[in-house]
C-alpha cells in the first residue's frame, strides 16, 4: 500500500508517496530524481545501484523503501568529503569508459575510505569486488582510489 515516506538524502528531507515495498532505487531515481544512481541487474549482483546508508554502501535495488526511513542516505550527487575527493581523482585518471557503473563504484570507494583512511591494496580489492564494470576499468579505479589517499 502507498504511504507517505520521508527520506533524508544528501542532507535534505524528501517526502514522497510510495509503496512501502518499492525498491529504494526507484524512489531515488524516478520519484525524487537523483538519476546518478543506476539500475543494472536489479538483483543485488552488480553494484550499479549503490548508495550510502548510514555510511555503508548498499544495493538500493534490493532495499524496500520503508527500511530506509530515518537513515542518512547519500547518493553520488551528495557532497560528502571522501566522495568529492574520489570524484576529482576519477576525473584526473579518466576512469570511466561507458560510465554506467561508475556512480556505484564511487559510492563503494567512499564507504571504504570512510571506514579506512589508508586502505591496503587488499582492502581495495575486497571492497571493490562488489561492483562490476563491463568495460574493465578496474585498473584505473584502483589507481584513482590509491592516488586519492596518497
Ligand atoms: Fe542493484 Fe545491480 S542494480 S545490484
Amino acid at each position: 500500500k502507498k504511504y507517505m515516506v520521508t527520506l533524508k538524502i544528501n542532507g535534505k528531507e524528501h517526502q514522497v508517496d510510495a509503496d512501502s515495498e518499492m525498491p529504494l532505487l526507484w524512489v531515488i531515481r524516478d520519484i525524487i530524481g537523483f538519476t546518478g544512481t543506476k539500475f543494472g541487474c536489479g538483483k543485488g549482483l552488480c553494484g550499479a545501484c549503490m548508495v550510502l546508508m548510514d555510511g555503508a554502501a548498499i544495493n538500493s535495488c534490493q532495499l524496500p523503501v520503508s527500511l530506509a526511513v530515518g537513515k542518512e542516505l547519500i547518493t553520488v550527487e551528495g557532497d560528502q568529503e571522501n566522495l568529492q575527493r574520489l570524484q576529482e581523482s576519477w576525473e584526473e585518471f579518466n576512469v570511466p569508459q561507458c560510465g554506467f557503473c561508475q556512480s556505484g563504484q564511487l559510492i563503494t570507494a567512499t564507504a571504504l575510505l570512510n571506514s579506512k583512511a589508508n586502505p591496503t591494496e587488499q582492502d581495495i580489492n575486497t571492497a571493490m569486488s562488489r561492483n562490476i564494470c563491463r568495460c574493465g576499468t578496474y585498473p584505473r579505479i584502483k589507481k584513482a582510489i590509491t592516488n586519492s589517499v596518497a
